[in-house]
């Protein structure tokens, strides 16, 4: 009977020691990476993956919409997954549900509507969760919401006069000092290269400190990709596409319909 006591206790003993000390260590994290994405590249990602695709646009498909809130461990990607039973339940963000579809939006048409929500949170948010001001799920989302509100791409793009256009280009610079002149910090600009080579904007990240102050996202990544001192992974001498998003309305496709048949009874 002891014998076995004394098994118990080595083995709790074993767990408490070895297994909790691994969690933790895995959890620790040194800053936020807040990430933003255009949605129209986003839509021309999805699409170019299977043409029977459709996107789920937000109302306004010229702003930029949350990826993700990110705990990041310096030189990894990571920590992720910090606890596996906290699942994302709809219920405790109904209160913001309306907000978070237009400002946190799932684009990929045909999936559930709580599909990247429940992927941010279980992978993200349940390791943000150690900080007091994202220490649930509803207050993770609603983080994500202020955060969009003070550093929205769209507002600090265009006040250097950069916005949509499926004609004009863009440097890295003019985008990279677009958003240093506002923030004064270091983000990280990502692009999704396409047929023929062209770069389209795809990502901004910005980072906070665990206080929830912005600072430098140097050092977050394990890919080098510093290019001429710019984070990124945009081509540095190519223009980059910030595409708008082309709907195709009922006279667009009146139109085509009238084309056709002119044709076809010509
Ligand atoms: C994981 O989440 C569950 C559900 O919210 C909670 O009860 C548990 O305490 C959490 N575990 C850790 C290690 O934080």
């Amino acid at each position: 009977m002891s014998e076995l006591k004394a098994i118990f206790i080595l083995f709790t003993t074993f767990i408490i020691h070895f297994a909790v000390p691994t969690v933790n260590a895995g959890s620790e994290f040194d800053l936020l990476i807040f990430t933003q994405q255009w949605p129209a590249t986003a839509c021309k990602e999805w699409k170019k993956h299977n043409p029977s695709h459709t996107c789920s646009m937000p109302k306004n498909s010229e702003t930029w919409t949350i990826h993700g809130i990110w705990p990041t461990k310096m030189g990894m990607i990571g920590p992720a997954f910090c606890n596996r039973t906290w699942f994302f339940d709809p219920e405790k963000i109904r209160p913001i549900e309306e907000e978070l579809l237009q400002k946190w939006p799932n684009i990929y048409g045909g999936t559930s509507e709580y599909a990247l929500w429940s992927h941010e949170w279980a992978k993200h948010g349940t390791c943000a969760a150690i900080l007091k001001p994202l220490n649930s799920e509803l207050h993770y989302f609603q983080n994500g919401l202020e955060f969009l509100k003070t550093f929205t791409m769209t507002d600090i793009l265009e006040k250097s006069s950069i916005v949509p256009s499926n004609t004009e280009k863009y440097t890295i610079s003019d985008i990279n000092d677009a958003i240093k002149e506002r923030i004064n910090k270091n983000p990280v600009i990502e692009c999704k290269v396409e047929e023929g080579g062209d770069n389209y904007i795809s990502e901004i990240r910005i980072c906070f400190t665990k206080e929830l102050q912005l600072t430098d996202c140097d050092g977050v990544v394990t890919r080098n990709y510093r290019n001429g001192g710019i984070l990124t992974n945009c081509h540095t001498t190519k223009g980059i596409i910030y595409p708008q998003y082309k709907k195709y309305t009922w006279y667009v496709e009146l139109y085509k319909l009238l084309t056709w048949l002119q044709w076809f009874t010509l």
